[in-house]
C-alpha cells in the first residue's frame, strides 16, 4: 500500500510476474451472472476485471491480512487507485464473501447480507483505460453508445487519477478517516476532524483567475488532473480560472499521474516512473505545518522534533495526552466550572492561524477567561502584539513553537484517564483497610476472648511461664500482618 521500494523486490517482482500471467486471464467486462469469491491463496490482490492496456484491474484486495475490499488497483505497483466503502469490512473467506454482478455489482456475505452495492441495473461492469470503472447500460438508440449508470470517478476515496473530474459533490478521505478535501466555491480546501464534530480546515487553495474569473451563479468549479502535469480548476469553460503546477509540469513527463490524501494530511501528487511512483507534488512543505504532525497537546520545533506541551520530551506521537475527544459540556460542575487543569506555555502558534476564528481581545487575561467560559473551547492563542485570541475548539493538537514570547498558549487539560483510575484504586484500598481492620477488631476480640481463657487453664494448671512469648506471639504476626497488607494496599 505504499510506495515506498521494499527489500523483497525480487519476491514482489515475481509475484508481479505471476500477477501479469494471471490478468491475461482475467476478462475485459463483466456480465449479469458473474460471481466470484476470494481465493485463499492471493497474496496482495485477485484480479476480477482489466482494462484493454492491462495497466489496471478490478480486484479483490487484502486488507490487513483477513480483510477484503473492492478496488481499482494499479497492477505494477499493487497500489489501489479506488476502493468501495463499505459500511463494514468484508472477510477475505471465500466460504462467506462473494462479488457478484446481476446489474449491480454487489459485495456479499449470505449470512451478513450486502457490504455494498452500485444499485444499478446495468448490463455490463468495464474499466476503462483511464482506471474508471462503470456499470454500463446497452442502449437502442444514440447509435448504440452505451449508458453509463455508475462509474468509480464520481466516488473516490483518497486519489484522484489524470483527468478524473473533482466536483462539489465528492470528497476524498485520507485512509485513516481523519482528513478530507472538497470543493469550495472558488477553491478547494482539507480539513480535518480532530474528533466528533469539528471540522478545521489546514489549508486552502484559491483560484488565482489569471485566464478565467470565477463568475457567481455560473456554475460549480471543479478540479482535474491534467496529465501534463498540473492540477487546475475549471468553471464551464475549458480555460481553467486556475493552474497548480506540479514540479513535473511543463518537463513532458508522459506518465499517469495521481493525486492523494495522505494519512499525515498532506496532499500529494506523484508519476508514475515506470518502476515506482515519484512525487512531484506536495500541498504542505513543512513538517510542522502539517495539521498534527506530533499528536494531540504537543508541539513542534523549527527543526522539525516534537516535544509535549508541557515540557515532557515525547518519542512518538499521541504521547503526550489523554484520549478523549469529548468537550468540556455536562457532567462536572457544570460548563466551564473544574473538569480540567490549566496548561500555559509561551513562544507558541497555531499552525494554520489564518484559517482560524479569532476575536480581539484586549489582554491575555480577557482572552482566556473567554474560553474558560466557553465549554466548548479547548483553548486559546493570544498574540499580545495583534491582540488576536484565537479559541480552538477541538482537542488541542501540535502547536508551533516560535522566538515570540509575547504569543501566548492557553489550553485546558482533561484529567487522565490514570487518575481516575487511580481515585478507584484510593477507595478500593479504603475499602481493603476497612476490612483489615475489622478482621483484626474480630481476631482481637476472640484472640482476647481465647487468650483469657487459655491464662485462666495455665492458671490453673499453675503454668505461667513464657506468658509472654504466647500470647504476644500471635497478637504481634496478627499485628505485623495487618501493617503488611496496609503497606502493600497504599502502594
Ligand atoms: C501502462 O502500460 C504501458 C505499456 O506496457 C507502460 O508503458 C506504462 O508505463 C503503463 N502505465 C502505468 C501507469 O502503469
Ligand atoms: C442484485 O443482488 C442484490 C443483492 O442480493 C439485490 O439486493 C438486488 O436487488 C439485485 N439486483 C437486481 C437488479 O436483481
Ligand atoms: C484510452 O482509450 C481512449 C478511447 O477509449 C483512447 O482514445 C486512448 O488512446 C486510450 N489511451 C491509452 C493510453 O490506451
Ligand atoms: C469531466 O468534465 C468534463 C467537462 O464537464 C467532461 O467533458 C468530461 O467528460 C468529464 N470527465 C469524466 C471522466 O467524467
Ligand atoms: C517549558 O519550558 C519552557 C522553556 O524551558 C518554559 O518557558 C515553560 O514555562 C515551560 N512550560 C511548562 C508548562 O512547564
Ligand atoms: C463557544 O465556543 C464555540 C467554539 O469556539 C463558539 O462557536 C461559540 O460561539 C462560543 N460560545 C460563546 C457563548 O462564546
Ligand atoms: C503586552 O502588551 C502590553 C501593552 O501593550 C505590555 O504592557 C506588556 O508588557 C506586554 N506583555 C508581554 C508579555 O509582552
Amino acid at each position: 500500500m505504499k510506495f515506498r521500494s521494499s527489500p523483497l523486490d525480487a519476491i514482489a517482482g515475481v509475484s508481479i510476474l505471476a500477477m501479469v500471467c494471471l490478468l491475461r486471464a482475467a476478462p475485459q467486462e463483466l456480465l449479469r451472472g458473474f460471481e466470484a469469491a476470494p481465493r485463499p491463496s492471493a497474496s496482495a490482490f485477485q484480479p476480477l476485471l482489466t482494462d484493454p492496456t492491462g495497466n489496471f484491474s478490478l480486484s479483490l484486495l487484502r486488507v490487513n491480512g483477513t480483510m477484503l475490499a473492492l478496488a481499482v488497483v494499479h497492477v505494477r505497483s499493487s497500489q489501489p487507485l479506488w476502493v468501495a466503502d463499505p459500511d463494514r469490512p468484508a472477510r477475505w473467506s471465500d466460504r462467506s464473501t462473494r462479488v457478484s454482478f446481476n446489474g449491480s455489482l454487489v459485495v456479499s456475505d449470505p449470512s451478513s447480507g450486502v457490504f455494498w452495492s452500485t444499485g444499478t441495473d446495468g448490463d455490463r461492469v468495464v474499466l476503462l483505460n483511464s482506471s474508471n470503472l462503470q456499470v454500463q447500460k446497452q442502449s437502442d438508440g444514440d447509435g448504440g453508445t452505451p449508458v453509463v449508470l455508475w462509474q468509480s470517478f464520481d466516488f473516490p476515496a483518497d486519489t484522484l487519477v489524470e483527468n478524473q473530474n473533482f466536483t462539489a459533490a465528492m470528497s476524498l478521505a485520507s485512509s485513516n478517516g481523519l482528513y478530507s478535501m472538497r470543493m469550495g466555491s472558488n477553491f478547494f480546501g482539507l480539513y480535518a476532524k480532530f474528533d466528533g464534530i469539528s471540522d478545521q480546515m489546514y489549508w486552502e487553495h484559491k483560484a488565482l483567475e489569471a485566464k478565467a474569473q470565477v463568475v457567481d451563479g455560473a456554475g460549480a468549479v471543479y478540479a482535474r488532473v491534467d496529465p501534463d502535469g498540473f492540477v487546475a480548476m475549471y468553471q464551464n469553460s475549458s480555460v481553467p480560472v486556475d493552474v497548480e503546477a506540479f514540479n513535473s509540469f511543463q518537463k513532458r513527463i508522459d506518465s499517469f499521474l495521481l493525486l492523494r490524501l495522505e494519512s499525515d494530511g498532506n496532499l500529494k501528487g506523484y508519476y508514475w516512473t515506470g518502476s515506482t511512483w515519484a512525487m512531484n507534488y506536495r500541498a504542505i512543505s513543512g513538517f510542522c505545518e502539517l495539521p498534527s504532525p506530533c499528536g494531540p497537546y504537543s508541539l513542534c520545533s523549527a527543526d522539525s522534533t516534537c516535544a509535549c506541551l508541557d515540557n515532557r520530551t515525547e518519542a512518538r506521537p499521541g504521547s503526550c495526552s489523554a484520549p478523549g475527544s469529548s468537550d468540556f459540556c455536562g457532567g462536572g460542575g457544570g460548563p466551564g466550572s473544574g473538569g480540567f487543569s490549566v496548561l500555559r506555555r509561551n513562544g507558541v502558534e497555531l499552525p494554520f492561524k489564518e484559517l482560524m476564528g479569532y476575536v480581539s481581545a484586549s489582554s491575555l487575561d480577557e482572552c482566556e477567561r473567554a474560553c474558560k467560559s466557553n465549554c466548548s473551547c479547548w483553548g486559546a492563542v493570544y498574540s499580545n502584539t495583534t491582540q488576536f485570541c484565537y479559541t480552538i475548539d477541538y482537542p488541542i493538537q501540535t502547536l508551533v513553537e516560535v522566538a515570540d514570547e509575547t504569543k501566548i498558549g492557553y489550553f485546558k487539560v482533561k484529567p487522565a484517564r490514570g487518575e481516575k483510575g487511580k481515585a478507584y484504586g484510593v477507595g478500593f484500598r479504603v475499602g481493603v483497610l476497612m476490612w483489615v481492620l475489622i478482621g483484626f477488631v474480630v481476631a482481637c476480640g476472640f484472640g482476647l476472648v481465647g487468650y483469657r481463657a487459655w491464662r485462666r487453664r495455665m492458671r490453673l494448671k499453675g503454668h505461667l511461664a513464657d506468658e509472654n512469648g504466647l500470647a504476644a506471639g500471635p497478637y504481634k504476626d496478627l499485628g505485623s500482618a495487618s501493617f503488611r497488607s496496609i503497606e502493600l494496599s497504599s502502594r
